[in-house]
């Protein structure tokens, strides 16, 4: 595995751990040279069997990244667990795949919201009316449940207005080339979500100077906005970063970018309806208001809906629409799903939201105290992300295999979406977990850890997390 180090660059990088992350788990470079191999152009079906793309497969398999990323995949054939299939799912989280019934603890919907019958509801009812899509780019035209979904994200957040895009990905690549241009600079946190790289990429292209930093403070950031004559400067970082769900120091960086007469842009997809009162998100809690940053959220997590936003005010949405081109040339969240985002605001706005959250916060504690109690090391913040300290990338696939035949799926976080070294197995918390799931994964983590010799500190009692 360590060869993977050689071919190490930023850009290729990000570009294979979304490979090793999302692509077919079971393809691998042997099966891929059989198909080339040919046969007729046509299967028993009367289907093409898509021969001629063979020349393409074959140059893109050639690819030192992409050929790297198959042996990677053949290598550890049916032990990463990467882009399996669920053939059943129920409330509580429970599926199954390839014929083994197993605990989910890979969601994203912390909530439990997507079984949520209100949720539903909004969905079914708004489908007779304004059908399953509006068939039009938004700069054109869109349902009224538009407006109304932006004005409800933004009565929930406390700000004058939001913008929705259909993803958080299609958020920060349509936003931050919108914000930072010819003459600006766009300060990027490494450890931000890879949509966020992408996004700045593009405003680069656009003519943004762009500066990379690693683990930022406010006295590194300061220099180099000191050192740098800029017109403007944008800095773009997570709230929550998706795989320790650790969140950085966004009040002194906040401070130190206005400082400098700029503004922070706040991926805060995990904070989403999780961190902050009423799940205003990281960026809410850390700084009390989200009126001098730009907060995205993400409503595909928490929310269990479709979709991405961005803070704003409707001056700025205006400006932003002419500037971002996902707007322009891109689709809309479906009008059901605009439906879901209002249902989910007025949840988020009542009293019962509270108790939806103590149930996901007792959850977050009873792995965090379990933890504790096993001695394992972990990461976690204020999100719903709870990541054990694995290390080697094979323990760390074998520790995520070993528990799935115990029954329990977590995701088994590996380089390059974590440190060569600093593999993760980690563990998404949902408010619709049993306490049972929950007491049967530790009691798996226990039996695993032991057998992988995973090492944990010497005195449990006093253990104190990697927060
Ligand atoms: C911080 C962050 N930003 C963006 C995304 C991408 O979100 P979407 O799937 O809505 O594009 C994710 C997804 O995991 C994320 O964690």
């Amino acid at each position: 595995m360590s060869c993977l180090v050689f071919f190490y660059s930023p850009y290729e990088t990000l570009w294979l751990g979304t490979t090793c992350m999302a692509t077919a788990g079971q393809i691998s470079v042997r099966k891929l040279m059989q198909r080339l191999m040919g046969g007729s152009r046509y299967d028993s079906n009367g289907s093409s069997t898509g021969e001629g793309l063979n020349p393409l497969v074959e140059r893109l398999s050639d690819h030192k990244v992409t050929r790297l990323a198959l042996s990677f995949l053949e290598a550890n054939d049916g032990r990463h667990l990467k882009d399996i299939g669920l053939e059943d799912m129920t409330d509580d989280r429970r599926a199954t795949y390839g014929g083994q019934s197993f605990w989910n603890f890979g969601s994203d919907s912390f909530l439990g919201l997507d079984r949520d019958p209100r949720v539903h509801a909004a969905i079914q009812d708004a489908l007779p009316e304004w059908g399953s899509h509006n068939g039009a780019s938004r700069a054109f035209s869109s349902p009224r449940l538009t407006d109304e979904a932006e004005a409800k994200l933004a009565q929930w957040l406390g700000v004058t207005d939001t913008f929705i895009f259909p993803s958080v990905t299609l958020t920060n690549i349509g936003v931050l080339p919108a914000i930072a241009g010819k003459g600006d600079v766009l300060v990027v946190d490494r450890e931000s979500h890879d949509s966020v790289h992408q996004g700045a990429r593009l405003a680069a292209a656009g003519g943004a100077r762009l500066e990379e930093v690693i683990t930022p403070t406010a006295k590194c950031v300061s220099d180099l906005l000191q050192r740098i004559d800029a017109k403007a400067a944008v800095m773009a970082i997570d709230g929550v970063y998706s795989m320790s769900g650790k969140s950085p120091h966004l009040v002194d960086l906040d401070a130190t970018v206005r400082g400098h007469g700029g503004i922070l842009y706040v991926d805060d997809a995990h904070g989403t309806g999780v961190v902050g009162p009423q799940g205003r998100g990281a960026a809410y809690q850390a700084l009390g208001s989200l009126s001098n940053i730009l907060m995205v959220g993400s409503l595909s997590k928490a929310f269990s809906c479709l979709g991405g936003f961005v803070t704003c005010t409707p001056d700025l949405k205006t400006i932003l629409k002419i500037r971002s081109s996902t707007f322009i040339f891109g689709g809309p969240v479906p009008p059901p799903y605009l439906a879901a985002i209002c249902a989910v605001c007025d949840i988020f706005m009542s009293p019962e939201y509270e108790m939806i959250l103590k149930s996901l916060r007792e959850r977050i504690q009873r792995v965090r105290l379990g933890l504790d109690a096993l001695g394992l090391a972990y990461h976690c913040g204020d999100a719903a992300i709870v990541s054990v300290v694995v290390g080697d990338i094979e323990k760390t696939f074998d520790a995520g295999k070993k528990l799935f035949e115990r029954g329990f799926y977590v995701q088994s976080a590996t380089y390059p979406a974590v440190p060569i070294n600093g593999g993760l197995l980690r563990i998404q918390v949902n408010a619709n977990h049993s306490y049972d799931a929950i007491d049967g994964l530790l009691n798996a983590l226990d039996d695993v850890t032991r057998e992988l010799r995973i090492s944990r500190q010497s005195k449990p009692d006093s253990v104190t997390s990697l927060t």
